[in-house]
């Protein structure tokens, strides 16, 4: 009899295990509502006899309805084409939905936060709040200008406890502040925001073809581009972040591997966008790793915890400055290029969009008091991304792979040997330019 059961449970179990789940939301690159990936899995607690004293958070802002440029590149003219075509939708299998289906985003309400976006950022300040209950609530969070991130900090201040001790402080983000804003890509003339389409497209191409061939035979009335098909997975994700739910992300329309070949197509654009393909990325996101490092480092702060937001450009650039997700490490090599083969996917490697740049991706960095065991005494530090605790190049000598202060120092020094002088590798033609980042010094 408990024999029987338990053969009875096994096969359950293996029924299960055999099963095979995929989570569309999970694959949307810049665009995957907020979720926090476990990459790596490692504990998110801070390691035994361990306390934090002290943290900084660069956040980007939550969900909106749709950004300018992938509205009117490949949503818009995907919907318009859509209201012209003569197409028998009964016959579309699962295109049929789009006899009845109408967009969810309207001109005025693009780049808007989005009320999931709302809620999002409301529960991180409530997370931020449980994570720390002994920290002081901060005086200020700090955000560039844009609508989207002033109100995705507000929406994260609601969510703190005692919210009424919260300022929120706008940034200028001007095409002259140098390395001392929230937003420095903007002004630097050696990053340009086309960087990776044309290694992106090469991708594109290859991953809809067979798409576009298989629509094509469920509705020969619509001319799918591989542009359509890119703003038809896009919905997916800008319907969801909108409307709650979207069946552009059904997986009967494209499957797992469809989804697959989006995200690998986003993750090449963004490595050589913002990440490891284009040399300036470290020196864009080390501006605020040294201030982060500054404030960690003092004896004393005005703030137990630094909050900012910002888009989706800095947090890249930031991982690179801390030398994470770089998918060269231990190959015994340094040739970022050829880890990204533009017609074939890397399935293993580290540099995932959708884990570094969700909506609301948030990348933070600890400072704790620790008394463990193993270990001296003594202050270590360590970086969270969407609270994945992530281990650092030659600076994981600590409890729970966190760094010790010495370490973090020289980790930090070295960073900036190789990613410091924003002004002299940008080269702007503004004269004022700075190489650091202040807005948390007043
Ligand atoms: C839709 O069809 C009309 C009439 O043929 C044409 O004038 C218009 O440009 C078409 N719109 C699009 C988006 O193709
Ligand atoms: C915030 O609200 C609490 C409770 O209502 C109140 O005691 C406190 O004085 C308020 N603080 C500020 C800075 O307004
Ligand atoms: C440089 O000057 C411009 C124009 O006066 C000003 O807007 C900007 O804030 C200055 N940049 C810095 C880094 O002080
Ligand atoms: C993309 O390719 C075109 C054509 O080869 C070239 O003119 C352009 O400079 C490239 N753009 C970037 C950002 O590399
Ligand atoms: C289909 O789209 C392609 C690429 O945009 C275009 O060259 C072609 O003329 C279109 N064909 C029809 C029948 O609209
Ligand atoms: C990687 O490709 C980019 C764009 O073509 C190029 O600017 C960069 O120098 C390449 N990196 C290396 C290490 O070859
Ligand atoms: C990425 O890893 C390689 C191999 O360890 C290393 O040489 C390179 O400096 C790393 N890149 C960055 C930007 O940290
Ligand atoms: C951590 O906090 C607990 C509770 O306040 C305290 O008992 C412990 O001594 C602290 N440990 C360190 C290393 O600061
Ligand atoms: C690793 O860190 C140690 C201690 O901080 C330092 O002495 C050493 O130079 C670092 N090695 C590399 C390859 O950066
Ligand atoms: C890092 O920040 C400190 C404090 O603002 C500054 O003195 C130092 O020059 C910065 N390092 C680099 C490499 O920019």
């Amino acid at each position: 009899m408990m024999l029987r059961s338990l053969a009875v449970s096994l096969s359950v179990a293996n029924a299960a295990v055999a099963a095979f789940s995929f989570n569309p939301l999970e694959h949307l690159a810049g665009i995957a509502p907020y979720f926090e990936p476990e990459d790596p899995p490692l504990d998110p607690k801070p390691p035994q006899g361990c306390n934090v004293s002290r943290a900084t958070y660069l956040v980007r802002h939550a969900a909106i309805y749709a950004n300018d440029f992938d509205y009117e590149e490949y949503i818009e003219p995907f919907t318009d084409k859509l209201e012209n075509a003569s197409v028998d939708w009964s016959k579309a299998g699962p295109l049929s939905f789009l006899g009845t289906w109408k967009t969810p985003i309207s001109d005025e309400e693009l780049e808007d936060l989005t009320k999931i976006g709302e809620l999002e950022s409301y529960k991180l300040g409530v997370d931020v709040s449980l994570r720390y209950p002994s920290l002081k609530r901060p005086n200020k969070v700090w955000t560039s200008t844009a609508e989207r991130t002033e109100l995705s900090a507000s929406s994260f201040i609601d969510g703190l406890s005692r919210s009424n001790e919260t300022k929120r402080v706008s940034v200028p983000g001007s095409e002259a502040e140098g390395a001392d804003s929230l937003t420095p890509y903007k002004g630097c003339p050696k990053y340009s925001s086309s960087y990776g389409s044309n290694q992106s497209s090469e991708y594109k191409e290859k991953y809809t073809k067979p798409i576009i061939e298989r629509f094509k035979d469920l509705a020969p009335g619509l001319n799918f581009t591989a542009d359509d098909i890119v703003g038809m997975q896009e919905l997916c994700g800008y319907e969801t972040v909108i409307r709650g739910s979207s069946h552009f992300c059904n997986l009967e329309l494209f499957t797992a591997n469809d989804w697959l070949g989006f995200e690998y197509m986003n993750d090449i654009q963004y490595f050589y966008n913002a990440g490891y393909a284009n040399p300036i990325s470290g020196v864009l996101g080390f501006p605020w790793v040294n201030a982060s490092a500054s404030l960690l480092l003092e004896d004393k702060a005005d703030q137990d915890i630094y909050v900012s937001f910002t888009h989706r450009e800095l947090p890249p650039t930031v991982i690179v400055a801390l030398g994470l997700f770089n998918n060269s490490m231990y190959s015994g090599t340094n040739n970022p290029n050829a880890t990204m083969p533009l017609t074939t996917q890397n399935h293993n490697r580290v540099w995932k969009s959708s884990a570094i740049l969700p909506f609301l991706t948030n990348i933070a960095v600890e400072k704790m008091s620790c008394d463990s065991y193993g270990y001296d005494a003594g202050h270590y530090f360590r970086v969270l991304v969407n609270q994945s605790p992530q281990q650092l190049p030659n600076c994981s000598d600590g409890p729970g792979e966190s760094c010790s202060k010495s370490a973090f120092q020289d980790f930090v020094s070295r960073r900036g040997d190789e990613f410091g002088s924003f002004t002299e590798k940008c080269q702007p033609e503004y004269t004022n330019s700075t190489d650091i980042l202040t807005i948390y010094d007043a």
